[in-house]
């Protein structure tokens, strides 16, 4: 678990939203692309309260990566 904070700023410092399939779209988990865009927009901004692994990710993301983010995953 400590290994997988420490990793996040780095993964997102790369800029490459694939990292988020690490923890999605599997076979059991959360599938992003089965979420409306306007949906993963409104949870990944309440998530940002959270204190969870989810909560920090969503906290170092910007507007602009959000914005990424929707472009890669999600239906509309
Ligand atoms: C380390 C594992 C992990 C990574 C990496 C990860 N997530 Fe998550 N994500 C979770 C977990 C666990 C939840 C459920 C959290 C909760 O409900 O408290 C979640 C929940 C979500 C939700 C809310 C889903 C819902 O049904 O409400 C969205 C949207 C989401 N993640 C998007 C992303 C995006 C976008 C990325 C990449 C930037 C990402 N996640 C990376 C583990 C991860």
């Amino acid at each position: 678990m400590k290994k997988i904070i420490f990793l996040i700023p780095v993964l997102i410092l790369a800029k490459n939203y694939t990292f988020c399939l690490s923890c999605h779209n599997g076979r059991k988990e959360i599938n992003l692309n089965s979420l409306k865009k306007s949906y993963i927009k409104k949870r990944l901004k309440e998530l940002k309260h959270q204190k969870n692994t989810m909560g920090y990710i969503a906290k170092s993301l910007s507007k602009k990566d959000i914005k990424e983010i929707l472009k890669i995953y999600g239906r509309d």
